[in-house]
């Protein structure tokens, strides 16, 4: 375990070597924020999020919760989604599932869980949606990789049902929405390339708001 004074001894070597390229840089960083990008992952240890992306303060305006997801009724991400889009400006918007996903693995067994059911039923309702691609797969292991990636997907698209998504569409400034997996045995960033529009415009207009 990472000791508790080591934290803090850590931070004065992080600083004083980004002060010896840049002396002026956490004075630069203090007159405000300008990120490209907006990141949505799971809270897992293991997925950090601007180390993987070799990102630097300042870089990616972050979210981060069990199992990266964005639930329709989530005052927390509602909040982010709309300071990242409507106030920050960001190009892009990503969400970040993981292989070996705790949160998607309890999802997929018989257990109460108590305060995390509700949120956990969320990635129920995706094996829902999908239940007939993912009862096909008859390796567990696979079929658990499948939900990861099918999960990021529905995230992607609650993501673009929100009213700030829909207003910056009709604003023609909406960001890209990106689907990634983090794969934490190879430590590979993988884009799913989700065709986030090609599968809205099979819902037929159904989620339009404008
Ligand atoms: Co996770």
């Amino acid at each position: 375990m990472l000791g508790y004074n080591e934290i803090f001894e850590n931070n004065q070597q992080w600083l004083d070597e980004k002060k010896r390229t840049n002396e002026e840089f956490f004075e630069q960083l203090s007159k405000g924020q300008e990120p490209g990008y907006l990141y949505i992952g799971c809270s897992d240890s293991r997925v950090t999020a601007e180390d993987m992306m070799g990102a630097n303060p300042g870089d990616i305006f972050v979210h981060r919760n069990v199992a990266n997801l964005v639930p329709n009724n989530d005052a927390s991400s509602a909040s982010v989604i709309e300071y990242a889009v409507e106030h920050l400006r960001v190009k892009h918007v990503v969400i970040c599932g993981h292989y070996f996903c705790g949160g998607v693995k309890a999802a997929m067994g018989s257990q109460d869980l108590g305060v995390l059911n509700p949120w956990l039923q969320n990635i129920r309702d995706v094996y829902r949606y999908h239940k007939a691609e993912l009862d096909a797969i008859s390796d567990e292991e696979d079929r658990y990789k499948r939900l990861v990636e099918l999960n990021v997907q529905e995230q992607c698209l609650n993501l673009y049902k929100t009213a700030v998504m829909q207003k910056a569409k009709v604003e023609n400034r909406m960001p890209e929405i990106h689907g990634w997996v983090f794969d934490i045995s190879t430590g590979k960033l993988i884009d799913l390339k989700i065709d986030v529009n090609g599968v809205i415009d099979s819902m037929d207009g159904i989620f339009n708001l404008h």
